[in-house]
């Protein structure tokens, strides 16, 4: 399978995890792309959907879909979104589309999170993909200088501003044997908004996309 049709495949798997009469959290970037499409198909089976950006609520408004904000739709049934990069343990890294901060509430206001991503989304260790972190702009320099302290390098993404007004540095070099606690240490730096290591809250199930077809790799829960 080519990776189009890996993504398309788990974005399809991932409909049985949608529930009825619910309302559901909806990721962004291409493999979200693909599911966005497989939703459409069994709109009338939900109350609608919280989407994790302004790209995503285009598409599922596209589609007919309606979408709320998660202020009014309260807790949500489950999250479905891809990842940059995904341990066995559902830890992983997202931001790659520059989504990470609406991606982590709408995951942390669902009570389910299923991660779809292609087979090279895999990893052993997080930290190849450069992790993104979204900034305070007036605060842009200093956090480059901690997250240097942290042992990575990071990058001013230029002329990307995030749907919240912010700006990103992706920080290549890490590799990050505890997820968690990464996580926690960068969260710690003020002017950090969002760091896109998902460990704290991690997926729930990966669908993973093989040659062979799809690959439930991870249940918890
Ligand atoms: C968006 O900000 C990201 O977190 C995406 O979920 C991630 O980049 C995966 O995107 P693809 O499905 O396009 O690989």
């Amino acid at each position: 399978m080519t990776q189009d049709e890996q993504k398309q495949a788990v974005a399809q798997a991932a409909l049985k995890y949608v529930v009825d009469d619910a309302w559901i959290g909806v990721g962004t970037g291409s493999t979200a792309n693909f599911f966005i499409d497989a939703l459409a198909g069994i709109k009338s089976r939900i109350k609608g959907a919280v989407a994790s950006s302004v790209k995503t609520a285009e598409r599922l408004k596209g589609h007919g879909i309606t979408v709320d904000e998660l202020n009014n739709t309260g807790e949500l049934a489950v999250y479905i979104d891809g990842a940059d990069e995904v341990t066995a343990h559902g830890a992983m890294i997202k931001g790659g589309g520059g989504a990470l901060t609406r991606e982590k509430i709408v995951a942390a206001a669902s009570r389910k999170f299923i991660c779809i991503a292609d087979g090279s989304k895999l990893v052993p260790v997080l930290g190849k993909f450069p992790l993104p972190v979204e900034v305070i702009p007036m605060a842009r320099s200093y956090v480059a200088r901690e997250l240097l302290k942290l042992g990575g390098q990071p990058t001013w993404r230029q002329g990307f501003v995030t749907d919240n007004g912010n700006v990103i540095l992706d920080v290549a070099g890490l590799s990050i044997v505890d997820p968690v606690g990464m996580e926690t240490a960068i969260n710690q730096i003020v002017g950090v908004v969002t760091v896109g290591l998902f460990a704290r809250r991690g997926a729930d199930v990966v669908l993973l996309g093989t040659d062979a077809g799809v690959d439930t790799r991870l249940v918890k829960g």
